[in-house]
């Protein structure tokens, strides 16, 4: 793996892709709806045909997973691509959206960046290198107890037919933490507990592309991620808890009882 190349490839990407979605909020152009409360815009597209122009000329033979297109080939390279996380809010022209790109080998992430083009903010991550926030070092909170923590969450797509089977894991929560956050961006949610402005995260549904790349930058920068029963989170798990690690375990006493929801 030619890990400098990687690299600069996803800086690029990550930037230039950014630019667009700096460029283009409040255009209020939605063109799509996958489902009645989910959209896409012209920019998820744009900023799609960007990245993967990018990587395609950079390694034409990689494998992509990104949210707007089928998947392509079978390498066991392959990068994980969300275009515009927090479509819903840019919709609104509410800046509260970024690009988030994972790259694995064999089935591993090895390297992932999520760019917040509003704040000019870079969250990114190699194995084994740690964590860096536009290349200082990023560090989970220290936060020891749940009574005293902020944490974040969101609401999948079908909130509206699910939405008595999320909000008691809600309130479970509300009844034992400083305060909860739904800002309407995974990929930077997560990059938040990274970087201890949030002490701890649960969301049902996520997508690999909202959480391939912050999934990486937690672990480096000291927190944990498991589904609601513990076991170290997968890519493809329908259950997501992230926290600083030291609320962890507190976290996952409020979700025992709901390890069966969204399953
Ligand atoms: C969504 C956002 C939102 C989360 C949804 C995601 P999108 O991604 O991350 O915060 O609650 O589950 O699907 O559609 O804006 O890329
Ligand atoms: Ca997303
Ligand atoms: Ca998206």
């Amino acid at each position: 793996m030619n890990r400098k190349k990687i690299q600069s490839t996803l800086f690029e990407a990550l930037r230039k892709a950014g630019k667009i979605l700096r460029s283009s909020l409040g255009e209020r152009r939605v063109i799509e709806k996958k489902s009645e409360l989910s959209l896409v815009t012209a920019a998820d597209k744009a900023a799609e045909a960007c990245i993967v122009k990018i990587i395609r000329k950079a390694f034409p033979d990689h494998s992509l997973l990104t949210e707007e297109s089928p998947p392509f080939g079978n390498s066991h390279c392959r990068w994980i691509i969300d275009p515009l996380d927090g479509t819903t809010n840019f919709a609104h022209t509410y800046p509260v959206a970024c690009v988030s790109i994972g790259f694995e080998e064999n089935g591993r992430l090895e390297m992932g960046g999520v760019f917040d083009p509003f704040r000019d903010e870079l969250f990114f991550a190699a194995r084994g290198k740690g964590a860096a926030l536009n290349n200082r070092p990023l560090r989970v909170s220290k936060t020891g107890t749940l009574s005293e923590s902020l944490l974040c969450t969101g609401f999948p797509y079908d909130r509206r037919e699910k939405a008595d089977e999320y909000l008691p894991i809600f309130k479970a929560f509300m009844m034992k933490v400083q305060g909860i956050r739904r800002t309407g961006a995974a990929a930077l949610d997560l990059c938040y507990v990274a970087a201890g402005r949030f002490d701890g995260f649960w969301e049902l549904k996520l997508q690999p592309w909202d959480k391939a790349a912050a999934m990486l930058i937690i672990e480096e920068a000291g927190g944990v991620l498991s589904n609601f029963s513990g076991r170290p989170l997968t890519l493809n798990d329908i259950q997501n808890a992230a926290s600083n690690s030291l609320i962890h375990q507190e976290m996952l006493e409020v979700l025992k009882p709901f390890q069966r929801v969204g399953k």
